[in-house]
């Protein structure tokens, strides 16, 4: 359990070599009124550029580039929210690759101008068009992969060898850092590659650890979780989380339960956890920490729980959104007293 390295002392070779050992802090004030529980958060947006998905484009493009399928000048094409695109833009510069991005024409304005700047070439899509539209996020990346098929598809969503990232670095991290004395770890669900990679080396460490999903009010995780059904996908603001449809990333089996979470409360959360404790995070963390909370809720005061969750990426990308008020109170949402 000791041999835990400190980043901030290591010369890395690589950019994304750093994509490691992010620091896990324990929560204070966000979670003060509750005795019976200690809540340990990992900063992923500690990562070089700012977000846990740093993790799975270092793995799934220097795999390709082992296995052959990869090259210098060769084009890896992928949809994002924006963070997995940027650990794919570094591994892009860094292997003089071509990077294009699938992403929702929504998607926060930081976001979109960070992948330029790397050097990203953008493809924006209309976010109401429904799931089966071959113009729609989901659908789009196998339109222009039909007219280029040479384009590299890491398929985050499907591939697991996101999940392995996570089994081989995240997972191995939280055990280490926590000294193996964990009770819960809570995480929100997008391709369900963190939590599912996570939870299965951890339960391998001790099978007695629970793992709980977060999933956004309009994703279909929840309902499939709880009653094996498919429910019709309806829009969310909380970027990361969620999907429309079923993906193979998301593996049930390593899932104790799940928690469904709205807009307001994980943005809620979010200005809370600025607030509250200087963490100044994205909307998944919120959401998390809204998941912690509404578990912790639920546990009988019977004994110290040991809870982990996960911020897979930092509040810098939504000051124009979560953090602003007007952006807020034109979707509804009224947070100016958070
Ligand atoms: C901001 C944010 N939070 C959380 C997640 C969820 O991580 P995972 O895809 O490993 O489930 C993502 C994934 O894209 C994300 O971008």
């Amino acid at each position: 359990m000791s041999n835990i390295p400190n980043n901030n002392t290591r010369v890395f070779e690589r950019l994304s070599d750093a994509a490691q050992w992010t620091a896990m802090v324990k929560l204070h004030k966000t979670v003060k009124e509750y005795k019976h529980a200690e809540v340990y958060a990992k900063l992923e947006f500690t990562n070089p550029m700012g977000s846990v998905k740093d993790r799975i484009g270092r793995h799934l493009i220097r795999k390709a580039i082992a296995n052959g399928r990869l090259k210098p000048g060769d084009t890896v094409i992928e949809n994002s929210s924006g963070n997995t695109a940027m650990g794919l833009a570094m591994m892009a510069v860094e292997y003089n690759l071509k990077c294009k991005i699938v992403v929702r024409s929504t998607t926060a304005k930081a976001k979109l101008d960070a992948l330029r700047a790397v050097g990203a070439d953008l493809v924006l899509v209309d976010p109401t068009l429904p799931p089966e539209h071959p113009d729609s996020y989901n659908k789009k990346v196998h339109t222009i992969l039909s007219q280029h098929p040479e384009y590299y598809f890491p398929d985050q969503h499907n591939n697991l060898d996101n999940n392995e990232t996570h089994y081989l670095t995240t997972g191995p991290e939280i055990w280490q850092q926590m000294s193996g004395k964990i009770d819960y770890i809570v995480a929100g669900i997008g391709t369900g590659g963190t939590l599912s990679g996570a939870a299965k080396y951890l339960k391998e460490q001790d099978p007695n650890i629970k793992v709980v999903g977060v999933d956004p009010v309009g994703s279909v995780f929840y309902t499939y979780f709880k009653t094996g059904k498919i429910t019709k996908p309806a829009g969310y603001l909380i970027e990361g989380l969620g999907d429309e449809e079923l993906i193979k990333c998301m593996d049930f089996k390593y899932l104790d339960d799940i928690i469904q979470v709205s807009n307001e409360q994980a943005f809620k959360y979010t200005r809370l956890l600025a607030k509250q404790e200087a963490i100044l995070a994205g909307g998944s963390s919120g959401a998390a920490l809204y998941g912690v909370i509404s578990l912790i809720k639920s546990l009988p005061a019977d004994k110290l729980y040991r809870i982990v969750t996960i911020f897979p990426d930092s509040g810098n990308r939504y000051l124009s959104t979560i953090y602003n008020d007007d952006w807020l109170l034109e979707k509804g949402i009224n947070l100016k007293e958070v």
